[in-house]
């Protein structure tokens, strides 16, 4: 039996007039929800869902220089609410993106934030170079979180100086008009230090976050569950982790604009990420039992924050952090101390 592709419509009548709009750096996007990283290829099998234009943009899985096949098998676990995954930087390389991948994001009007991977600095720059001389995209994201092939495999994220070498090698071989996001590791003592050197280095904003190291074994075979041992944590299991990062960041980096992402699988998790600090979110795991999840965060956003008396979501942008509410008007410190009738 086939099964009826139905497509998610955004133009939904219960949608409520909210200006959803946002900005990350000089891109402005009409919806806050992105896409991860990983998570939708390319958007093309999403497109089958829902109209991949109606979200804030598609962020394609990180793309190296060259073709990799990826990791051995078996690189995907389930875990208590959530998912570990070490497949390992799959990818056809920048050129077949460029021809396949891009032309067809072009042609479909979408926008597009370019994810980069590397195993050096330099190459990391290159690719950025070669995206220059193409253009035809909205913004970059460099996915630091992979082994630094020239430091014993230490993860480029992990540390500021290396995090740092590569943004500003990314930012400089960039086109000063596209915005370029740095792609933070939650598995550091300090996220505010990494945030500040890549900003520091020229980031215009960050993503926030990628998986958290974990592994699992499997108690039949009493042997790790992944071929690569450990892998990467996703899903509701980090939201928690996900929301400290944004909003420690958010803490340290009051302007600078950030995406948040972990486990968001409705627009309820995603408006906590807002309320932390995050101007835009990105969707990733639970797309692959629901592919038209962005679609209906999105709408779901939208309604939670009218009810809550926004009528623009920027306004919603770093709300937790604000002051104290004021006590009631009609106590002096927010206490009754009247004694009850009885007494
Ligand atoms: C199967 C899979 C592949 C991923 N591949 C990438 C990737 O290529 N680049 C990247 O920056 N993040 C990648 N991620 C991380 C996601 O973009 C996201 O940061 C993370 O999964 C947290 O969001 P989620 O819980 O909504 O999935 C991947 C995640 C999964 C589950």
């Amino acid at each position: 039996m086939t099964r009826a592709v139905v497509r998610h419509s955004t133009a939904a009548a219960a949608v409520p007039a909210i200006d959803m709009s946002t900005r990350l750096g000089s891109v402005g996007l009409p919806s806050p929800v992105l896409t991860a990283s990983g998570c939708a290829a390319a958007g093309r099998e999403l497109d089958q869902f829902f109209d991949i234009t109606s979200i804030g943009a598609v962020v394609t899985k990180s793309i190296m220089l060259e073709p990799r096949s990826g990791r051995a098998t078996p690189r995907m676990a389930e875990t208590p609410s959530g998912m570990l995954n070490s497949i390992g930087l799959q990818g056809p390389g920048i050129h077949a993106f460029l021809e396949k991948d891009l032309a067809w994001l072009r042609e479909r009007g979408a926008r597009v934030m370019v994810s980069i991977a590397g195993g050096t600095t330099q190459e990391f720059e290159e690719i950025a170079k070669i995206l220059r001389e193409h253009g035809g995209f909205d913004a970059l994201e460099v996915n630091i979180s992979c082994p630094n092939v020239a430091d014993r495999g230490q993860v480029f994220a992990c540390r500021a100086d290396s995090a740092a070498a590569v943004i500003g090698g990314v930012r400089r071989s960039t086109d000063p008009s596209i915005p370029v996001f740095a792609k933070l590791s939650p598995d550091v003592t300090d996220i505010g230090t990494i945030a500040l050197a890549c900003i520091r280095a020229g980031a215009d904003g960050l993503s926030l976050i990628n998986t958290t190291l974990g592994m699992v074994i499997d108690v039949d075979t009493m042997r790790p569950a992944l071929a690569g041992v450990t892998g990467g944590l996703s899903g509701p299991a980090i939201r928690p982790i996900a929301v400290r990062c944004v909003w420690q960041v958010r803490d340290v980096l009051p302007d600078v604009p950030l995406i948040g992402m972990g486990g968001i699988r409705n627009g309820a998790d995603a408006f906590e990420f807002i309320l932390a600090g995050a101007d835009a979110v990105s969707v990733g795991t639970v797309v692959f039992h629901d592919p038209s999840a962005p679609a209906r965060v999105h709408a779901e956003l939208a309604t939670l924050a009218a009810q809550r008396g926004f009528t623009r979501l920027r306004d919603a942008v770093s709300y937790a952090h604000r002051e104290a509410d004021p006590p009631p008007a009609d106590t002096d410190d927010g206490y009754d101390l009247s004694l009850p009738e009885w007494v």
